[in-house]
């Protein structure tokens, strides 16, 4: 019998137990070849700190740029492995514009923001802080790097190749803030595995599956080849910018459109099969298809589906696992009428084909991740997670550690997968108090 279309592109989407041993194996050569600075499409860089104690203490700032919006917090850390506490917390949207036009448009924005929370919460006095900067970057010590690459679109002009510190420092001063010292930078997967950390001696990964996706792991100090400067410590937490991973994966036609439609056109491969940023995407090319070749939506497509970012993520979440009337009031608005049974099945297949394959792919990434990890239990390991798509879209946390226990066996009751609400950010003051504390990292900027 003849299969139809979206049965076929559901085979296409699948991701079988075998494949998922491939990629698992492909991880841990590529994070090899990484930490011994050969070539690998998992850059592997160091983070220059080890996971923290729960014994930092303090009142720091932290500010946590990754997407679109970013946020300054005031953190408390009370020590004796007790939940930091945020005291203070502000969001803030950039523009299309500051994202994308130069970079002291951008570091402008970010410090004028910064200025006004100080200014709201009548910080005067001098305080630490952590900045979380969630891009591919070269550190140089616990306080500087230098940007590799822009991801998820961001392109601001003049910053890659430079020392991000030096250029938001520079910013901060022309916008006249001055009681901030920029103590530590650090990943967002680095500051989730951080903020889970102070709680749990067993973390020793940091995951974010949100607009982008990455993971940072705790290797020991032996395993690292590459040039580490005068760092000492027995283990230290590396940002492996994963989302760059691109052996064995079952990329398809749509995975080559969304590459081509995207600013960063042959990188970040996983990323674009992963990420909340990308799903929607393949959503909307899938449905395309869907509606040329089967005259789905009576052949015409709707306005949501010609632009690249119209139909969003949380579109995604109503299709696929929303009421009836959800869905009917989302598609009114989407497409100005309600979907019949058969359109509403599709939309819902469509998606669930997306997301599912975007976790069994993460879930092969974290287990290849695991293998080079530092535990301090034999048994147990924590893995702390971060982002929209794991702790918002239904369902994927529950088919991501399902994934897991397939392709992990009974190897896979050890793993603890932990939301890590706003770890990124606090994670960032918890570095920035063990910086602080040590004071022995800090590069001479
Ligand atoms: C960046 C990573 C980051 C991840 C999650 C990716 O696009 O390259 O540095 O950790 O997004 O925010």
């Amino acid at each position: 019998m003849k299969s139809s279309l979206i049965e076929t592109l559901e085979g296409q989407f699948e991701v079988p137990l075998s494949r998922m041993r491939r990629i698992r194996g492909a991880v841990t050569k590529e994070m090899d070849a990484g930490l011994a600075g050969r070539k690998s499409s998992i850059a592997m860089l160091p983070a220059y700190c080890d996971a923290a104690s729960g014994r930092e203490r303090g009142r720091y700032l932290a500010l946590d740029l990754g997407g679109t919006n970013f946020r300054v917090m005031l953190v408390e850390l009370p020590g004796s492995g007790k939940p930091p506490r945020v005291i203070a917390e502000a969001k803030y949207r950039l523009t299309p514009g500051q994202i994308t036009g130069s970079g002291a448009v951008l570091f402008g924005a970010i410090a004028g923001y910064l200025g006004k929370f100080l200014k709201d919460h009548e910080i005067t006095s001098e305080i630490a802080l952590g900045y979380t900067f969630s891009f591919p970057v070269q550190l140089l010590g616990i306080d500087e790097g230098i940007l590799m690459k822009w991801t998820k679109d961001f392109s601001a002009s003049g910053v890659v190749g430079r020392k991000v510190v030096a250029i938001q420092r520079q910013a901060l001063a022309g916008k006249k803030v001055r009681c901030v010292n920029i103590v530590a930078l650090a990943n967002d997967t680095v500051g989730t595995l951080q903020a889970q950390a102070v709680l749990d001696p067993d973390c020793g990964m940091g995951v974010i599956l949100g607009t982008g996706f990455n993971i940072a792991v705790r290797v020991a100090s032996r395993r690292i080849r590459k040039e580490t400067g005068a760092y000492r410590g027995k283990s230290m937490i590396i940002n492996m910018e994963t989302g760059n991973f691109n052996k064995v994966l079952p990329r398809n036609h749509y995975d080559r459109r969304v590459d081509r439609d995207s600013g960063n056109v042959a990188h970040q491969f996983a990323e674009k099969m992963i990420a909340g940023k990308y799903l929607p995407q393949l959503v909307r090319l899938v449905v395309r298809d869907l509606i040329r070749k089967e005259r789905f939506f009576e052949g015409h497509v709707p306005t949501v589906f010609v632009e690249r970012d119209a139909f969003k993520g949380w579109h995604m979440d109503v299709f696929e696992a929303g009421s009836r009337k959800a869905v009917q009031e989302l598609s009114q608005d989407l497409f100005g009428r309600q979907l019949d049974p058969a359109e509403r099945r599709m939309m819902a297949r469509v998606c669930r084909m997306v997301s599912r394959r975007s976790a069994r792919i993460a879930a092969s990434l974290i287990l290849g991740a695991l293998t080079r990890v530092e535990c301090r239990s034999k048994k147990r390991v924590t893995v702390a997670v971060d982002g929209s798509l794991f702790e918002k879209y239904p369902g994927y946390s529950r088919v991501l550690a399902a994934a897991i226990r397939e392709l992990a066996g009974p190897a896979g009751k050890g793993i603890r997968l932990k939301l890590t609400k706003d770890g990124s950010g606090i994670g960032a003051a918890v570095i920035a108090a063990v910086v602080t504390e040590s004071g022995d990292m800090r590069t001479a900027s």
